[in-house]
This record gives structure tokens, sequence and C-alpha cells, in this order.
């Protein structure tokens, strides 16, 4: 292990951006750190957060080379991964894309329906172009991209940069198995061997067992069919009660398929009347956000400048930056241990599009993510799979041949829309407020 490693964190002002900070510099024993660099494009967010880790990185890992720039040259040269987290837009087009769907009664969210699509359309180009800084400046390096909406990112990945080295991933499968291990009374969620098969934000897990062999789910459904994943635990990242609340909510999409166990975002697609009844059209989760997680973090970041010590500051870590080390080691040092990741399916469905991005367990070696075969699914689950992963292809193919048509017929496939008509007035105020980022469709 005598090789030592440089990230460039992409979407450097980030909220999440402390939190991996820290996860670096406490996994170093296993992966060795040389530099970290921030990115981001716009130097009010960058500013902040740059020089607070350079003060906190300076008092606790000084030997750590670190630096923070707008410069994509600069950010992307003499590096070995990009750790991706961009919001192209930030929390006020978010806010746009929660509440424009929820005045039509429709779910207004970041990565599903409506509101997704939307944030699909301003990510494709701002993901792509930091894949191309990176294969300018750093040809071998690997990008492990958290920037939502996955699945729409990931499809557009795969169908313009078929051979580039990026691996979509997710944190949300991460988080939910570390509630099971709690719930199962485990001591880590690596305790546990899953098979899960779906789309990103859309899919079950259909055996879970220890390491011996033993069959967990039986003790597993039993709670998850009175209180879902409702289980006190140190979820950071989740820990306001609209997630408290949607994990509760997994017990009734659970009631629909008792053969699997589901991941919380079904509820978007399965109990949308209920969702948008629980909704507060004038104040969404982009609003909590922005009064919680982006005040807290960037309160941190201005108290660490102007005290100039990061003495008694404390940033979050979430399930999100352990699963990014785990990824970057198996890739590093060819560990070949076994994740959930985005990948195109190639057959490992075997009654599935083989041109899908799905979401299953891989082994990850130096050579990038083996996908495990998963075999045939049920007409339950690969009905909705195929309507949810033609509404994904569908935003693609508007984003790059410009279609209104294409992007009008994604937003009315969506389990999220009643029907065409509403689509229409849905996506025509979604242009108006896209203006600047969607390409002009026609
Ligand atoms: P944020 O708005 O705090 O941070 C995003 C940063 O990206 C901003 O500083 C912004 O200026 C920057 N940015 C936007 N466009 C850019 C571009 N083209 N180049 C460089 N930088 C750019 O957002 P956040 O809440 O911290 O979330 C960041 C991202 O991580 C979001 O996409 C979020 O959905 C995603 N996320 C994904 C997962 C997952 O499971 N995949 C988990 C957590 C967060
Ligand atoms: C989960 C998902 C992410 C998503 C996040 C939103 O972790 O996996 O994809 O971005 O939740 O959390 P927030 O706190 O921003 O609503
Ligand atoms: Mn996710």
């Amino acid at each position: 292990m005598s090789k030592k490693y440089t990230i460039t964190i992409a979407g450097g002002g980030s909220t999440y951006t402390p939190g991996i900070i820290l996860m670096l510099m406490e996994e170093t024993y296993r992966f060795p750190i040389r530099g970290i660099k921030l990115y981001d494009n716009l130097a009010s967010r960058q500013e902040p957060i740059g020089k607070a880790m350079e003060i906190l990185l300076k008092e606790r890992h000084p030997e750590i080379e670190f630096s923070y720039t707008t410069d994509p040259e600069e950010a992307f040269t003499g590096i070995d991964f990009v750790f991706a987290h961009i919001r192209v837009g930030l929390y006020a087009m978010r806010e746009l894309d929660e509440k424009i769907p929820l005045k039509y009664d429709v779910v207004g969210q970041e990565t599903c329906g409506p509101g997704g699509i939307a944030y699909g359309m301003r990510s494709i180009g701002g993901v792509l172009e930091i894949l191309d800084y990176m294969e300018k400046y750093s040809p071998n390096a690997w990008m492990l991209n958290y920037s939502n909406p996955a699945a729409i990112v990931a499809e557009a990945t795969r169908r313009l940069r078929p051979h580039s080295r990026i691996i979509n991933i997710c944190d949300m499968p991460v988080a939910l198995e570390n509630i099971m291990a709690n719930i199962l009374g485990l001591s880590s969620r690596k305790e546990m061997v899953v098979r899960y098969y779906g789309l990103n934000h859309f899919g079950w897990w259909t055996s879970i067992t220890d390491k011996a062999g033993k069959d967990l789910m039986p003790e597993l459904k039993a709670f998850v069919k009175e209180k879902g994943y409702a289980k006190e635990t140190e979820d950071y990242q989740h820990r306001a009660q609209s997630w408290k609340d949607t994990y509760l909510m997994a017990k009734d999409t659970y009631a629909l398929d008792p053969d699997t166990v589901p991941n919380t975002y079904l509820k978007y697609y399965l109990l949308q009347d209920e969702v948008v009844a629980h909704s507060d059209k004038n104040y969404t989760r982009a609003n909590e956000v922005m009064d919680s997680r982006e005040k807290e973090v960037f309160g941190t970041a201005r108290k660490i400048i102007e005290q100039g010590s990061a003495e008694g500051c404390q940033f979050a870590m979430g399930a999100h930056a352990t699963f990014v080390v785990d990824l970057a080691c198996a890739l590093a040092f060819n560990t070949k241990e076994r994740m959930l990741l985005i990948v195109p399916n190639n057959g490992a469905i075997s009654n599935f599009d083989e041109d899908a991005m799905v979401e299953i367990p891989c082994l990850v070696g130096s050579d990038g993510p083996e996908p495990l075969s998963i075999g045939k699914i049920p007409t339950f689950q690969k009905g909705l799979m195929e309507q949810q992963v033609a509404v994904e292809k569908l935003t693609v193919d508007a984003w790059i041949e410009h279609s209104y048509q294409k992007m009008w017929q994604a937003l009315t496939l969506s389990k999220t829309v009643p029907g065409a008509k509403v689509a229409k007035k849905i996506l025509d105020e979604l242009i108006e407020a896209n203006k600047a980022y969607w390409p002009e469709l026609k």
C-alpha cells in the first residue's frame, strides 16, 4: 500500500463536502491520501467550505495536500478519483422542482416524478462537463458520481459516454441496510449478505442472510410489516421528521409485496395520493434542507474561519461518505467487495431490457463493477420498472434531441402523474422555470 491517492471533490461547495473529508481523514489507515482538491463552479459556495476545510486539515492532517479552486485544469490535473456531488441549479431550483408539480396535486420530489425529470434535464450537462474535465486532465481516474437524479444521469452517461470510467451510486440502500442491521441486532450492515434489484430509488431486497447463510428475512419482515424502517438509529443524514415519516411508510409499500422488502422511494410511485395529501405546498423538503443542513454546514464553516481554528466545531458524516470510501478502496485495491451500484443491465435481470441502467449487487475490483446475475423478476416489479425506465430514457432522449414531445411523454408516463393534460401544464411551468438550465425544447 505504498501509493497514496489524490481526490477531487466536484461540487466542493456541497453540504456533503465536509462529511466526505472527515470520512477520508478517518479512513487514511486503509485509503492513504496524498491530496484533496475541491472544485466548484461557484466561488461563493466554494470559498467558505474551502477555507474552513483548509484550517481543519492543517490542524488534523497537515501531511495532506489541500487546495480549492474554480479552475477546472487545476482541479482535475494529477488526480486518481473524482467524487462528484453537484447540484445544478442549487436548492432554489430544487424548491421549484418540488413546488410546481405540487400545485397540480402531483408528487413534488427531488428525484422522483416531474421534479426528478426537471432536475435530470439540468444535471446531465453538469455531470458530462465534470466527466470531460476528468478525462482531459486525468484520463486514468475514476469518477464516483452521487449527483442526482442518479438514474437519469446514469442513463445519460451510458448513452453519451459509454467508455468512461464513471460509476453512479446511491446511499439509500446503504442507509437502509444500516437500519436493517440495527433491527436485526447486528453490529454492522457488512454482516449481512443481500440480494437486491431495481432501478435507482426504485428497488427491492429479495434475500438477506448472515455470513453463515441464515435467513434473516422473516425477522426483518416482521418488523417492516409493523413499522417500516422506523427504528431509532444514528442516521444523521436522514434524521428529520419527514425522513422518519418516510421510513414508517415503507410498511405500506411492503404490504403490496410481502415477498420482498422495499426501498423507501417506492412510496412516491405506489402511495402518490397519500404523499401529496401529506405535503405542504408552501414548505417542501428543499425549504427544510435550506433551514437546517445548509445553515448548519455554512454556519460551522463561517465559525471556523472566524476563529481561525476548527477546535470545538463539528461537521456530520452520513452514509454517503462511508460508502464512497468503500468503493474507492475496491477500485484501488481490487477488493472485490460486493456493493449495490447503478450499472447497465446487460442480461443480469434476464427478463428486462439489456440497455436499462439497473441497481444491483456487483463485485468491484480494479477494472470496475462486475454485476451479479439476478435472473427473472416477477410481473409486478417488471411492470413498474419498465414504466419507470421508459420515463428515464425519454428524458435523456428529450435532452439529446431537444424534444418537447419526448419530454411530455416522459412526464405523462411517470406513475406519479395522473394524465397527459396535467403533465403538459406542469411541463410548461417547468420549462419556464428552467430556462437558464435546459436545452431549448422544440
Ligand atoms: P448543494 O447545493 O449543497 O451542493 C452542490 C454544489 O454543486 C454547489 O456548491 C454548486 O455550486 C455545485 N455545482 C453545481 N453545478 C456545478 C458544476 N457544473 N460544476 C461544479 N460544481 C457545481 O447540494 P447537496 O444537498 O449538498 O447535494 C449535492 C448533490 O449530492 C445533489 O445532487 C444531491 O442530490 C446528491 N446526493 C446524492 C446522494 C445519492 O444517494 N446519490 C446522496 C446525497 C446527496
Ligand atoms: C437519500 C438519497 C439521495 C438524496 C437524499 C436527499 O440519501 O439516496 O439520493 O439526495 O436522500 O436527502 P435530503 O436530506 O437532501 O432531502
Ligand atoms: Mn440516492
